[in-house]
């Protein structure tokens, strides 16, 4: 493992406990459309399903809900793999305590279903994780992810005023000393859109939609309140929160 893995994964086994439950399917995201507004997965009956970053499991548990016959996860985690096989309880999961973008001996051409909830971004190596995640996939096979939109890491909000505060042209990690109100090190590159599409493209899938997020039904009759908070109604109303990507393994 890099050190920027080494390090990431002691601190989310400090955080892990502050993500449970939190950012899983039928949920795309914060202030985003779910699952059940969008469709982007099909029929999941009997179908194998891997989740990459699964985090404390509850997306698993969705996937098991509507009739998987497989659940499968990696994640870097062994305090989020202790948590998930709580949630997962009795229902014979494979978890994996491993970076993603590392081969840890998954299966190829076996899975119909990769996916991943908010954790993608988190790879230090976007272009073998894609490669591994195509070779994990069945011929025909679907890759839906979601993540912050790129630029939104970029808005800074004043008094309802959002400006765009330092340079979306330049990709790399930023480091954090407290994460989660903890005092644990966190790296978190930063990637452009383009880079995300076109490293999906290189792996060899194809791109079957794009989806900038807008704010679910849910929230269609909320009052209008200004809000500078990170993530906010007001904010979403006016710029995506997330990313969300389908692609197919052709
Ligand atoms: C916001 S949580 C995801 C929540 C999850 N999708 C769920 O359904 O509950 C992000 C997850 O990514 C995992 N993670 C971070 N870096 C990783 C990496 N390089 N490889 C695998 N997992 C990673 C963390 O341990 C954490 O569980």
């Amino acid at each position: 493992m890099n050190k920027i893995l080494v390090q990431n994964k002691k601190s989310w086994d400090k955080v892990a406990h502050h993500f449970n439950g939190i950012d899983a399917l039928p949920s795309y995201g914060p202030f985003t459309q779910t699952e059940e507004e969008l469709q982007l997965f099909g029929d999941l009956n009997n179908k194998k399903v891997l989740d990459i970053g699964y985090g404390s499991g509850h997306s698993l548990r969705y996937m098991a809900d509507k009739g998987a016959s497989e659940l499968w996860g990696v994640d870097i985690s062994e305090s989020q793999k202790a948590a998930a096989e709580e949630t997962l309880k009795g229902l014979h999961p494979r978890l994996y305590c491993s970076p993603m973008e590392i081969d840890c001996n998954l299966p190829n051409y076996y899975f119909d279903y990769v996916y991943s909830i908010y954790a993608i971004g988190w790879t230090t190596d976007l272009a073998s994780t894609f490669n591994l995640i195509y070779s994990y996939l069945k011929s025909g096979g679907v890759f839906i992810f979601s993540w912050d939109h790129p630029l939104y890491p970029y808005l800074q909000s004043e008094n309802g005023v959002i400006t765009l505060d330092g340079s979306y042209q330049e990709e790399g990690f930023t480091t954090f000393n407290r994460f989660k109100g903890e005092n644990v090190s966190m790296s978190i590159p930063k990637r452009k859109m383009a880079t995300y599409l076109n490293e999906l493209i290189r792996a060899g899938f194809s791109i079957h939609s794009v989806i900038e997020s807008d704010v679910p039904n849910y929230y269609e009759n909320h009052e209008e309140v200004i809000s500078d908070r990170y993530y906010s109604l007001y904010k979403a109303r006016r710029f995506p929160t997330t990313m969300i990507i389908k692609a197919v393994k052709d």
